[in-house]
């Protein structure tokens, strides 16, 4: 089996740009083959169902939740369990973390119910690492903003980005044998390098 590393965080945390450093440097120091997915999509019937989310929010956030996970189901089934199965690394931007914070925290989804969805879609394929990318509501805004073209789903006010950041942190301190907390707030290089040291030290130690 492959390694399955996920990259999580509010946005502009830099997932999106680490996640291609982090191929880059899992090609260059181990070879191998990388995939690289995100979410929502990853498969056919993952992109439709992503289209759909986009093109109109549903009413209940429970709508959206059980969207994203039948998104989920499929791009797990279709992209990421055979690519974990023929050997290779699949690092994947955003994964149900997301939708524990997002449709959870943020949209008021039960929690229970969360993990009974996760528990029956999202097993066995749990990531043997997930990095959050922690950084301050502030700079989290600043470089949406900078980045321009926000998406409906991008966090409004300066609370709700708290109330991600804080899940994240929350589902960290509550996994932390599967998650890495890293200081996303810091330049490119010096994320990186720390990013590639938790994947160092938490996948290749022992393997
Ligand atoms: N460490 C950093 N320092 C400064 N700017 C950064 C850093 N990392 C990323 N950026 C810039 O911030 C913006 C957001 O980065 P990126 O797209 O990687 O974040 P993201 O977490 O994928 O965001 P989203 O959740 O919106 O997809 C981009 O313009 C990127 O160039
Ligand atoms: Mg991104």
């Amino acid at each position: 089996m492959g390694k399955f590393i996920t990259f999580e965080g509010g946005e502009g945390a830099g997932k999106s740009t680490q996640v291609e450093l982090l191929k880059k440097r899992l090609l260059s120091e181990f070879g191998g083959e990388v995939l690289v997915t995100r979410e929502p999509g990853g498969s056919e019937l993952a992109e439709k169902i992503r289209d759909l989310i986009l093109a109109k929010r549903p009413a209940a956030s429970e709508t959206e939740f059980l969207l994203f996970a039948a998104a989920r189901v499929e791009h797990i089934a279709e992209t990421i369990a055979p690519a974990l199965k023929s050997g290779k690394w699949v690092i994947c931007d955003r994964f149900f973390d997301s939708s524990r914070v997002y449709q959870g925290m943020l949209g008021g989804v039960c929690s229970q119910f969360i993990e009974m969805v996760e528990r029956h879609t999202v097993r066995p394929y749990i990531p043997d690492l997930t990095i959050i990318l922690d950084v301050p509501a502030e700079l989290s805004m600043e470089r949406a903003r900078v980045r321009g073209a926000l998406s409906r789903y991008d966090a409004a006010t300066k609370q709700e980005h708290e109330v991600l950041r804080q899940g994240f942190l929350d589902i960290a301190s509550r996994e932390p044998q599967r998650c890495v907390v890293i200081d996303g707030s810091r330049n490119v290089e010096a994320v990186s390098k720390d990013v590639f040291e938790a994947v160092k030290s938490r996948i290749l130690k022992g393997t």
